[in-house]
Protein backbone atom coordinates (compact mmCIF):
# COMPACT_ATOMS: atom_id res chain seq x y z
CA UNK A 1 0.00 0.00 0.00
CA UNK A 2 2.47 2.40 1.32
CA UNK A 3 4.24 2.56 -2.33
CA UNK A 4 1.08 3.03 -4.66
CA UNK A 5 -0.24 6.91 -2.97
CA UNK A 6 -0.44 8.57 -5.77
CA UNK A 7 -3.87 10.79 -5.16
CA UNK A 8 -4.88 13.02 -1.79
CA UNK A 9 -7.19 15.77 -0.93
CA UNK A 10 -7.57 17.80 2.07
CA UNK A 11 -10.61 18.97 3.00
CA UNK A 12 -10.02 22.78 4.65
CA UNK A 13 -8.01 25.14 2.32
CA UNK A 14 -7.43 26.94 5.43
CA UNK A 15 -4.26 28.57 7.59
CA UNK A 16 -3.67 24.63 7.94
CA UNK A 17 -5.16 23.05 4.68
CA UNK A 18 -3.29 25.63 2.26
CA UNK A 19 0.25 25.83 3.65
CA UNK A 20 0.43 22.29 4.42
CA UNK A 21 -0.70 20.74 1.31
CA UNK A 22 1.60 23.18 -0.65
CA UNK A 23 4.25 22.11 0.80
CA UNK A 24 3.36 18.28 0.75
CA UNK A 25 2.77 18.58 -3.29
CA UNK A 26 6.51 20.86 -3.99
CA UNK A 27 7.80 18.49 -1.70
CA UNK A 28 5.93 15.17 -3.06
CA UNK A 29 6.02 15.87 -6.94
CA UNK A 30 4.86 12.07 -7.96
CA UNK A 31 1.64 12.85 -5.91
CA UNK A 32 -1.40 14.90 -6.96
CA UNK A 33 -2.59 16.93 -4.22
CA UNK A 34 -6.26 18.35 -4.30
CA UNK A 35 -7.31 21.19 -1.92
CA UNK A 36 -11.13 21.68 -1.46
CA UNK A 37 -13.29 23.83 0.49
CA UNK A 38 -17.32 24.69 0.63
CA UNK A 39 -16.01 28.84 0.64
CA UNK A 40 -15.73 29.40 -2.74
CA UNK A 41 -14.35 32.97 -2.46
CA UNK A 42 -11.30 31.02 -0.41
CA UNK A 43 -11.03 28.66 -3.27
CA UNK A 44 -11.00 31.83 -5.86
CA UNK A 45 -8.26 33.65 -3.87
CA UNK A 46 -6.26 30.18 -3.58
CA UNK A 47 -6.23 30.07 -7.71
CA UNK A 48 -5.71 33.86 -8.20
CA UNK A 49 -3.19 34.70 -10.58
CA UNK A 50 -1.96 37.44 -8.07
CA UNK A 51 0.16 35.76 -5.12
CA UNK A 52 -0.11 38.49 -3.04
CA UNK A 53 -4.10 37.75 -3.29
CA UNK A 54 -3.52 34.04 -1.73
CA UNK A 55 -6.32 33.73 1.71
CA UNK A 56 -3.59 33.32 3.54
CA UNK A 57 -0.16 35.61 4.20
CA UNK A 58 2.51 33.24 4.85
CA UNK A 59 6.25 34.11 3.99
CA UNK A 60 7.38 31.72 1.56
CA UNK A 61 3.83 30.31 0.74
CA UNK A 62 3.27 32.12 -2.92
CA UNK A 63 6.81 31.01 -3.96
CA UNK A 64 5.92 27.38 -3.35
CA UNK A 65 2.06 28.15 -4.97
CA UNK A 66 4.04 29.27 -7.64
CA UNK A 67 6.14 26.39 -8.64
CA UNK A 68 3.39 23.33 -7.50
CA UNK A 69 -0.32 24.97 -8.13
CA UNK A 70 -2.02 23.37 -11.50
CA UNK A 71 1.00 21.47 -11.82
CA UNK A 72 0.64 18.12 -8.88
CA UNK A 73 -1.37 20.94 -6.79
CA UNK A 74 -4.96 21.79 -7.15
CA UNK A 75 -7.51 24.22 -5.23
CA UNK A 76 -11.23 23.28 -6.30
CA UNK A 77 -14.80 23.25 -4.71
CA UNK A 78 -15.32 19.63 -5.89
CA UNK A 79 -15.60 17.85 -2.89
CA UNK A 80 -17.21 15.04 -4.20
CA UNK A 81 -14.67 14.25 -6.97
CA UNK A 82 -11.56 14.92 -4.58
CA UNK A 83 -12.70 12.57 -2.12
CA UNK A 84 -13.54 9.64 -4.80
CA UNK A 85 -10.27 10.14 -7.01
CA UNK A 86 -7.96 9.96 -3.44
CA UNK A 87 -6.38 7.29 -1.38
CA UNK A 88 -5.43 9.35 1.87
CA UNK A 89 -8.15 12.62 2.65
CA UNK A 90 -6.63 15.05 5.26
CA UNK A 91 -9.75 16.63 7.51
CA UNK A 92 -8.45 19.87 7.87
CA UNK A 93 -11.32 21.60 9.23
CA UNK A 94 -12.17 24.64 11.69
CA UNK A 95 -12.94 23.34 15.25
CA UNK A 96 -13.88 26.06 17.07
CA UNK A 97 -15.50 26.25 20.77
CA UNK A 98 -19.14 25.49 20.56
CA UNK A 99 -20.75 28.28 21.27
CA UNK A 100 -24.19 26.87 22.06
CA UNK A 101 -25.48 23.54 23.72
CA UNK A 102 -24.01 21.13 26.17
CA UNK A 103 -20.14 22.74 26.79
CA UNK A 104 -20.60 25.78 25.14
CA UNK A 105 -17.73 28.29 25.78
CA UNK A 106 -15.45 24.91 26.08
CA UNK A 107 -16.01 22.16 24.19
CA UNK A 108 -14.75 21.63 20.27
CA UNK A 109 -18.02 22.22 18.07
CA UNK A 110 -16.97 18.72 15.52
CA UNK A 111 -19.98 19.75 13.44
CA UNK A 112 -17.05 20.48 10.39
CA UNK A 113 -15.71 17.79 11.31
CA UNK A 114 -18.24 15.10 11.42
CA UNK A 115 -19.91 16.45 8.38
CA UNK A 116 -16.43 15.61 6.65
CA UNK A 117 -16.24 11.99 7.67
CA UNK A 118 -20.09 11.80 6.41
CA UNK A 119 -18.64 13.38 2.67
CA UNK A 120 -16.09 10.99 3.28
CA UNK A 121 -18.44 8.07 3.82
CA UNK A 122 -20.36 9.21 1.13
CA UNK A 123 -18.04 9.59 -1.53
CA UNK A 124 -14.57 7.01 -0.87
CA UNK A 125 -13.97 4.49 -3.39
CA UNK A 126 -11.92 1.26 -2.46
CA UNK A 127 -9.36 1.93 0.67
CA UNK A 128 -9.01 5.52 2.03
CA UNK A 129 -7.04 6.72 4.97
CA UNK A 130 -8.59 9.19 6.31
CA UNK A 131 -6.16 11.44 8.69
CA UNK A 132 -7.45 13.87 11.08
CA UNK A 133 -5.13 16.89 10.88
CA UNK A 134 -7.79 19.63 12.45
CA UNK A 135 -6.80 19.86 16.45
CA UNK A 136 -9.51 17.44 18.32
CA UNK A 137 -10.60 16.22 21.33
CA UNK A 138 -9.21 12.50 22.22
CA UNK A 139 -11.43 10.81 21.21
CA UNK A 140 -12.88 12.20 18.24
CA UNK A 141 -10.71 9.54 15.82
CA UNK A 142 -14.22 7.06 17.19
CA UNK A 143 -16.88 8.96 16.15
CA UNK A 144 -15.31 9.58 12.61
CA UNK A 145 -14.62 5.51 12.60
CA UNK A 146 -17.96 4.66 13.40
CA UNK A 147 -19.57 7.27 10.81
CA UNK A 148 -17.12 5.33 8.21
CA UNK A 149 -17.81 2.39 9.41
CA UNK A 150 -21.75 2.20 9.48
CA UNK A 151 -20.91 3.19 5.51
CA UNK A 152 -18.99 0.56 4.98
CA UNK A 153 -21.15 -1.97 6.29
CA UNK A 154 -24.03 -0.89 4.16
CA UNK A 155 -22.30 -0.50 0.70
CA UNK A 156 -19.33 -2.99 1.25
CA UNK A 157 -17.21 -0.77 -1.85
CA UNK A 158 -15.22 1.02 0.50
CA UNK A 159 -13.23 0.50 3.34
CA UNK A 160 -11.57 3.29 5.68
CA UNK A 161 -8.10 3.68 8.26
CA UNK A 162 -7.88 6.09 10.40
CA UNK A 163 -4.79 8.12 11.41
CA UNK A 164 -4.53 11.05 13.72
CA UNK A 165 -1.42 13.82 12.41
CA UNK A 166 -1.97 16.89 14.24
CA UNK A 167 -0.39 19.76 12.68
CA UNK A 168 1.94 22.12 15.07
CA UNK A 169 2.92 24.90 12.36
CA UNK A 170 2.68 28.49 13.68
CA UNK A 171 1.52 31.33 11.33
CA UNK A 172 3.83 33.73 10.32
CA UNK A 173 6.49 30.84 10.18
CA UNK A 174 4.30 28.09 8.83
CA UNK A 175 6.76 27.28 5.77
CA UNK A 176 9.54 26.38 7.75
CA UNK A 177 7.84 24.75 10.53
CA UNK A 178 6.59 22.39 7.64
CA UNK A 179 9.74 22.24 6.02
CA UNK A 180 11.97 21.99 9.16
CA UNK A 181 9.50 20.19 11.89
CA UNK A 182 10.86 19.55 14.77
CA UNK A 183 8.39 16.52 14.89
CA UNK A 184 5.82 14.72 12.83
CA UNK A 185 3.29 13.23 14.72
CA UNK A 186 0.97 9.92 13.40
CA UNK A 187 -0.58 8.34 15.96
CA UNK A 188 -3.07 5.06 14.57
CA UNK A 189 -3.23 0.80 14.95
CA UNK A 190 -2.64 0.01 11.61
CA UNK A 191 0.74 -0.49 9.90
CA UNK A 192 0.03 -0.24 7.14
CA UNK A 193 -1.75 2.71 7.08
CA UNK A 194 1.28 4.58 8.97
CA UNK A 195 3.79 3.43 6.96
CA UNK A 196 1.77 5.03 3.63
CA UNK A 197 1.55 8.58 5.46
CA UNK A 198 5.30 8.28 7.34
CA UNK A 199 6.68 7.61 3.63
CA UNK A 200 4.77 10.80 2.21
CA UNK A 201 6.60 13.09 5.04
CA UNK A 202 10.00 11.09 4.54
CA UNK A 203 10.08 12.70 0.92
CA UNK A 204 11.87 15.72 3.02
CA UNK A 205 11.66 14.72 7.28
CA UNK A 206 14.20 12.80 8.88
CA UNK A 207 12.97 9.10 9.83
CA UNK A 208 14.17 9.67 13.49
CA UNK A 209 11.62 12.50 13.32
CA UNK A 210 8.36 10.97 12.51
CA UNK A 211 6.92 9.61 15.76
CA UNK A 212 4.39 6.54 16.06
CA UNK A 213 1.99 6.63 19.05
CA UNK A 214 -1.43 5.40 19.66
CA UNK A 215 -4.04 7.23 18.15
CA UNK A 216 -5.45 8.90 21.67
CA UNK A 217 -1.66 9.43 22.41
CA UNK A 218 -1.53 11.50 19.45
CA UNK A 219 -4.99 13.17 19.53
CA UNK A 220 -4.09 14.22 23.18
CA UNK A 221 -0.17 15.16 22.37
CA UNK A 222 -1.39 17.95 20.20
CA UNK A 223 -3.68 19.38 23.10
CA UNK A 224 -1.22 19.44 25.79
CA UNK A 225 1.07 21.01 23.05
CA UNK A 226 -0.46 24.08 22.93
CA UNK A 227 -1.77 23.99 26.74
CA UNK A 228 2.31 23.90 27.79
CA UNK A 229 3.20 26.81 24.87
CA UNK A 230 0.16 28.79 26.23
CA UNK A 231 1.19 28.11 29.97
CA UNK A 232 4.86 29.25 29.41
CA UNK A 233 3.10 32.89 28.09
CA UNK A 234 0.66 33.01 31.14
CA UNK A 235 4.00 32.12 33.56
CA UNK A 236 5.92 34.94 31.58
CA UNK A 237 3.27 37.64 31.38
CA UNK A 238 2.58 36.76 35.41
CA UNK A 239 6.18 37.73 35.95
CA UNK A 240 6.55 40.54 33.81
CA UNK A 241 3.42 41.96 35.71
CA UNK A 242 5.66 41.25 38.85
CA UNK A 243 8.70 43.00 37.33
CA UNK A 244 6.56 46.20 36.87
CA UNK A 245 5.93 46.25 40.17
CA UNK A 246 9.64 46.09 41.65
CA UNK A 247 11.68 47.16 39.42
CA UNK A 248 12.53 44.15 37.95
CA UNK A 249 12.65 43.63 34.07
CA UNK A 250 11.50 40.75 32.57
CA UNK A 251 13.71 40.34 29.53
CA UNK A 252 16.53 39.52 32.16
CA UNK A 253 14.45 37.40 34.43
CA UNK A 254 13.42 35.29 31.00
CA UNK A 255 16.94 35.37 30.03
CA UNK A 256 18.59 34.14 33.37
CA UNK A 257 15.41 31.49 33.43
CA UNK A 258 15.96 30.42 29.95
CA UNK A 259 19.94 29.60 30.09
CA UNK A 260 18.52 26.26 32.52
CA UNK A 261 18.72 24.18 29.73
CA UNK A 262 15.43 22.85 31.45
CA UNK A 263 13.24 25.55 31.10
CA UNK A 264 14.62 26.57 27.75
CA UNK A 265 14.81 30.05 26.25
CA UNK A 266 12.18 29.80 23.37
CA UNK A 267 8.28 31.33 24.08
CA UNK A 268 9.54 33.50 27.19
CA UNK A 269 8.85 36.43 25.69
CA UNK A 270 6.21 38.73 27.38
CA UNK A 271 3.47 40.33 25.13
CA UNK A 272 0.45 41.50 25.49
CA UNK A 273 -1.72 38.24 26.11
CA UNK A 274 -1.08 34.98 23.59
CA UNK A 275 -4.13 35.06 20.75
CA UNK A 276 -4.83 33.08 17.57
CA UNK A 277 -7.23 30.82 16.46
CA UNK A 278 -5.97 27.99 19.10
CA UNK A 279 -4.57 28.39 22.40
CA UNK A 280 -7.56 29.81 23.94
CA UNK A 281 -9.92 27.41 22.33
CA UNK A 282 -7.47 23.99 22.76
CA UNK A 283 -6.72 24.89 26.88
CA UNK A 284 -11.02 25.32 26.81
CA UNK A 285 -11.46 21.90 25.22
CA UNK A 286 -8.65 20.59 27.58
CA UNK A 287 -10.26 21.77 30.35
CA UNK A 288 -13.62 20.42 29.46
CA UNK A 289 -12.63 17.16 28.81
CA UNK A 290 -10.60 16.80 32.25
CA UNK A 291 -14.03 17.98 33.78
CA UNK A 292 -15.95 15.44 31.61
CA UNK A 293 -13.83 12.81 33.12
CA UNK A 294 -13.67 13.88 37.14
CA UNK A 295 -10.72 15.45 37.24
CA UNK A 296 -11.69 18.94 38.41
CA UNK A 297 -8.22 20.31 39.86
CA UNK A 298 -6.45 19.04 36.74
CA UNK A 299 -9.45 21.40 34.94
CA UNK A 300 -9.09 24.41 37.54
CA UNK A 301 -4.70 23.94 36.65
CA UNK A 302 -5.34 24.25 32.92
CA UNK A 303 -8.27 26.92 33.36
CA UNK A 304 -6.12 29.52 35.32
CA UNK A 305 -4.07 30.23 32.45
CA UNK A 306 -6.91 31.30 29.97
CA UNK A 307 -7.97 33.31 32.94
CA UNK A 308 -4.67 34.88 33.35
CA UNK A 309 -4.61 35.62 29.91
CA UNK A 310 -7.68 37.67 30.11
CA UNK A 311 -6.42 39.52 32.72
CA UNK A 312 -3.50 40.32 31.41
CA UNK A 313 -5.17 41.94 28.34
CA UNK A 314 -7.54 44.07 30.09
CA UNK A 315 -4.49 45.21 32.50
CA UNK A 316 -2.54 46.68 29.18
CA UNK A 317 -5.78 49.16 28.62
CA UNK A 318 -5.75 49.96 32.61
CA UNK A 319 -2.03 50.94 32.12
CA UNK A 320 -2.66 53.19 29.13
CA UNK A 321 -5.38 54.77 31.21
CA UNK A 322 -3.51 55.46 34.27
CA UNK A 323 -1.17 57.26 32.58
CA UNK A 324 -3.41 59.39 30.56
CA UNK A 325 -4.06 61.55 33.39
CA UNK A 326 -7.32 58.29 34.25
CA UNK A 327 -9.35 59.41 30.87
CA UNK A 328 -8.76 59.02 27.21
CA UNK A 329 -12.20 60.37 26.48
CA UNK A 330 -11.81 61.93 23.29
CA UNK A 331 -8.13 61.44 23.11
CA UNK A 332 -6.59 60.12 19.55
CA UNK A 333 -4.57 57.12 20.36
CA UNK A 334 -2.95 55.31 17.79
CA UNK A 335 -2.47 51.99 17.69
CA UNK A 336 0.25 49.61 15.84
CA UNK A 337 -0.68 46.36 15.10
CA UNK A 338 -4.23 44.30 15.15
CA UNK A 339 -2.84 40.36 13.59
CA UNK A 340 -2.57 38.28 16.73
CA UNK A 341 1.30 38.14 15.68
CA UNK A 342 4.03 39.63 12.88
CA UNK A 343 4.06 37.89 9.41
CA UNK A 344 0.28 36.87 9.50
CA UNK A 345 -3.03 38.39 8.67
CA UNK A 346 -4.58 36.22 11.23
CA UNK A 347 -7.04 38.19 13.98
CA UNK A 348 -8.35 35.42 15.41
CA UNK A 349 -8.93 35.64 19.00
CA UNK A 350 -5.84 38.83 18.79
CA UNK A 351 -4.63 40.66 21.71
CA UNK A 352 -5.86 43.84 19.85
CA UNK A 353 -9.60 42.55 19.96
CA UNK A 354 -9.71 43.24 23.77
CA UNK A 355 -7.50 45.80 24.47
CA UNK A 356 -8.92 48.09 21.15
CA UNK A 357 -12.19 47.35 22.55
CA UNK A 358 -11.63 48.82 26.31
CA UNK A 359 -10.18 51.64 24.65
CA UNK A 360 -13.07 52.42 22.75
CA UNK A 361 -15.64 51.77 25.67
CA UNK A 362 -13.36 53.75 27.78
CA UNK A 363 -14.05 57.02 24.99
CA UNK A 364 -10.93 56.59 22.77
CA UNK A 365 -10.50 57.28 19.01
CA UNK A 366 -8.08 54.89 17.48
CA UNK A 367 -6.70 55.29 14.78
CA UNK A 368 -5.47 51.30 13.81
CA UNK A 369 -2.40 50.61 11.62
CA UNK A 370 -1.48 47.28 10.56
CA UNK A 371 0.38 46.07 7.20
CA UNK A 372 -1.70 43.07 6.61
CA UNK A 373 -5.03 43.11 8.12
CA UNK A 374 -7.62 45.04 6.22
CA UNK A 375 -10.70 47.39 7.65
CA UNK A 376 -13.15 45.03 7.41
CA UNK A 377 -12.08 42.59 9.48
CA UNK A 378 -11.34 45.01 12.06
CA UNK A 379 -14.75 46.40 11.81
CA UNK A 380 -15.55 42.50 12.30
CA UNK A 381 -13.66 42.36 14.67
CA UNK A 382 -14.76 45.06 16.70
CA UNK A 383 -18.01 44.34 15.86
CA UNK A 384 -18.48 48.00 15.38
CA UNK A 385 -18.23 49.97 12.00
CA UNK A 386 -15.67 52.66 11.04
CA UNK A 387 -15.71 56.23 11.82
CA UNK A 388 -13.91 56.96 8.38
CA UNK A 389 -15.06 60.56 8.71
CA UNK A 390 -13.13 60.87 11.81
CA UNK A 391 -10.05 60.20 9.34
CA UNK A 392 -11.16 62.67 6.63
CA UNK A 393 -11.37 65.69 8.83
CA UNK A 394 -8.98 67.64 11.02
CA UNK A 395 -8.76 65.83 13.90
CA UNK A 396 -9.63 67.79 17.08
CA UNK A 397 -9.56 66.69 21.12
CA UNK A 398 -13.40 66.73 21.90
CA UNK A 399 -14.27 65.88 25.40
CA UNK A 400 -17.71 64.87 23.79
CA UNK A 401 -16.33 62.09 21.07
CA UNK A 402 -17.88 58.71 21.70
CA UNK A 403 -15.02 56.28 21.59
CA UNK A 404 -14.69 55.12 17.58
CA UNK A 405 -11.60 54.11 15.35
CA UNK A 406 -10.65 54.07 12.18
CA UNK A 407 -8.61 52.40 9.73
CA UNK A 408 -5.14 54.12 8.57
CA UNK A 409 -2.18 53.18 6.25
CA UNK A 410 -0.39 55.72 7.10
CA UNK A 411 1.48 55.79 10.64
CA UNK A 412 2.92 59.79 10.01
CA UNK A 413 -1.05 60.46 9.74
CA UNK A 414 -1.91 57.90 12.55
CA UNK A 415 0.26 59.66 14.81
CA UNK A 416 -0.64 63.11 13.89
CA UNK A 417 -1.80 64.77 16.89
CA UNK A 418 -2.07 61.78 18.92
CA UNK A 419 -1.83 61.34 23.05
CA UNK A 420 -0.85 57.64 22.76
CA UNK A 421 1.10 55.40 20.76
CA UNK A 422 0.35 51.28 21.43
CA UNK A 423 2.25 49.10 19.84
CA UNK A 424 0.53 45.79 20.18
CA UNK A 425 1.74 43.42 17.04
CA UNK A 426 5.40 43.02 17.26
CA UNK A 427 6.18 43.79 12.93
CA UNK A 428 9.32 44.80 11.90
CA UNK A 429 8.41 48.02 10.58
CA UNK A 430 7.66 49.27 14.27
CA UNK A 431 10.64 48.46 15.93
CA UNK A 432 12.43 50.72 12.93
CA UNK A 433 10.15 53.68 13.81
CA UNK A 434 11.99 57.46 13.91
CA UNK A 435 10.61 58.60 17.35
CA UNK A 436 12.06 62.08 16.62
CA UNK A 437 9.78 62.48 13.96
CA UNK A 438 7.17 61.34 15.19
CA UNK A 439 7.13 63.53 18.62
CA UNK A 440 7.02 65.89 16.46
CA UNK A 441 3.99 65.31 15.16
CA UNK A 442 2.23 64.24 18.75
CA UNK A 443 0.23 66.32 21.17
CA UNK A 444 2.25 66.28 24.53
CA UNK A 445 3.03 65.28 27.20
CA UNK A 446 2.68 61.96 24.90
CA UNK A 447 3.43 58.38 25.62
CA UNK A 448 4.51 54.99 23.85
CA UNK A 449 2.99 51.48 24.88
CA UNK A 450 5.58 49.18 23.86
CA UNK A 451 3.48 45.58 24.60
CA UNK A 452 6.22 43.99 22.68
CA UNK A 453 9.21 45.44 23.87
CA UNK A 454 10.41 46.09 20.37
CA UNK A 455 11.39 49.66 20.99
CA UNK A 456 14.44 51.28 21.78
CA UNK A 457 14.50 52.65 25.02
CA UNK A 458 16.80 55.25 24.32
CA UNK A 459 15.82 56.48 21.16
CA UNK A 460 12.22 57.16 22.88
CA UNK A 461 13.00 58.52 25.66
CA UNK A 462 15.63 60.92 24.02
CA UNK A 463 12.61 61.79 21.58
CA UNK A 464 10.78 63.16 24.87
CA UNK A 465 8.27 60.87 24.65
CA UNK A 466 7.35 59.05 28.24
CA UNK A 467 7.27 54.92 27.55
CA UNK A 468 5.58 52.13 28.85
CA UNK A 469 7.21 48.76 28.15
CA UNK A 470 5.50 45.71 29.19
CA UNK A 471 7.41 44.16 32.09
CA UNK A 472 9.94 46.51 32.90
CA UNK A 473 9.92 48.02 36.30
CA UNK A 474 13.12 49.59 35.46
CA UNK A 475 11.75 53.06 34.92
P1 LIG B 1 -9.59 27.82 8.98
O1 LIG B 1 -10.87 28.33 9.53
O2 LIG B 1 -8.58 28.78 8.46
O3 LIG B 1 -9.90 26.80 7.78
C1 LIG B 1 -10.85 25.81 7.84
C2 LIG B 1 -11.52 25.67 6.47
O4 LIG B 1 -12.38 24.53 6.46
C3 LIG B 1 -12.39 26.86 6.06
O5 LIG B 1 -11.91 27.41 4.85
C4 LIG B 1 -13.80 26.26 5.91
O6 LIG B 1 -14.55 26.85 4.86
C5 LIG B 1 -13.48 24.82 5.60
N1 LIG B 1 -14.59 23.88 5.89
C6 LIG B 1 -15.35 23.77 7.01
N2 LIG B 1 -16.23 22.77 6.87
C7 LIG B 1 -16.04 22.23 5.64
C8 LIG B 1 -16.64 21.15 4.94
N3 LIG B 1 -17.61 20.42 5.48
N4 LIG B 1 -16.20 20.89 3.68
C9 LIG B 1 -15.21 21.63 3.13
N5 LIG B 1 -14.60 22.64 3.76
C10 LIG B 1 -15.00 22.95 5.00
O7 LIG B 1 -8.97 26.91 10.11
P2 LIG B 1 -7.41 26.58 10.33
O8 LIG B 1 -6.74 27.69 11.06
O9 LIG B 1 -6.85 26.09 9.05
O10 LIG B 1 -7.53 25.38 11.37
C11 LIG B 1 -8.00 24.10 10.96
C12 LIG B 1 -7.71 23.11 12.08
O11 LIG B 1 -6.29 23.02 12.29
C13 LIG B 1 -8.29 23.49 13.44
O12 LIG B 1 -8.69 22.31 14.10
C14 LIG B 1 -7.12 24.09 14.18
O13 LIG B 1 -7.22 23.94 15.57
C15 LIG B 1 -5.95 23.29 13.66
N6 LIG B 1 -4.66 23.99 13.66
C16 LIG B 1 -4.57 25.29 13.30
C17 LIG B 1 -3.32 25.91 13.25
C18 LIG B 1 -3.17 27.35 12.84
O14 LIG B 1 -2.07 27.87 12.98
N7 LIG B 1 -4.19 28.02 12.37
C19 LIG B 1 -2.16 25.18 13.56
C20 LIG B 1 -2.30 23.84 13.91
C21 LIG B 1 -3.56 23.24 13.95
C1 LIG C 1 0.55 27.91 18.05
C2 LIG C 1 1.65 26.88 18.31
O1 LIG C 1 2.89 27.54 18.47
C3 LIG C 1 1.73 25.88 17.16
O2 LIG C 1 2.69 24.86 17.47
C4 LIG C 1 0.36 25.24 16.93
O3 LIG C 1 0.41 24.39 15.82
C5 LIG C 1 -0.66 26.33 16.69
O4 LIG C 1 -0.67 27.25 17.81
C6 LIG C 1 -2.06 25.80 16.58
O5 LIG C 1 -2.35 24.71 17.00
O6 LIG C 1 -2.84 26.60 16.08
P1 LIG C 1 0.36 30.11 16.60
O7 LIG C 1 -0.86 30.34 17.43
O8 LIG C 1 0.24 30.21 15.14
O9 LIG C 1 0.94 28.65 16.91
O10 LIG C 1 1.50 31.14 17.03
P2 LIG C 1 2.48 31.20 18.29
O11 LIG C 1 3.80 31.62 17.81
O12 LIG C 1 2.42 30.01 19.14
O13 LIG C 1 1.88 32.44 19.10
C7 LIG C 1 0.65 32.36 19.79
C8 LIG C 1 0.44 33.62 20.60
O14 LIG C 1 1.39 33.68 21.66
C9 LIG C 1 0.66 34.91 19.79
O15 LIG C 1 -0.29 35.86 20.18
C10 LIG C 1 2.06 35.34 20.17
O16 LIG C 1 2.27 36.72 20.04
C11 LIG C 1 2.11 34.91 21.62
N1 LIG C 1 3.48 34.68 22.11
C12 LIG C 1 4.25 33.71 21.56
C13 LIG C 1 3.96 35.45 23.16
O17 LIG C 1 3.26 36.35 23.68
N2 LIG C 1 5.22 35.22 23.61
C14 LIG C 1 6.02 34.25 23.09
O18 LIG C 1 7.16 34.09 23.57
C15 LIG C 1 5.51 33.48 22.03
Amino acid sequence: MENLIKNICCIGAGYVGGPTMAVIADKCPNIKVNVVDINVDRINAWNSDDLSKLPVFEPGLPKIVKRARKKNLFFSCDIKGAIKNSQMVFISVNTPTKKKGIGAGQASDLKYVEACARQVAKYASGHTIVIEKSTLPVRTAEVIKSILEEYQDTSGEATFEVLSNPEFLSEGSAIDDLENPDRVLIGGQNDSAIQALSKIYSNWVPKNKILHTNIWSSELAKLTSNAFLAQRISSINAIGALCESTGADVKEVARAIGTDTRIGSRFLDSGPGFGGSCFKKDILNLVYLSRHFGLNEVANFWEVVVSLNNWHQHRISKVVVKNLFGTITGKKICILGFAFKANTNDTRDSAAINICKDLIEEGAILFIHDPKVNSNQISKDLSMDESKNIKNTEYKHLSSYEGSWCFEENIDNATHNADAVIILTEWEEYSKINWNLVSKRMRHPAWVFDSRSIVKKNEVLAANLKLWKIGDGTN
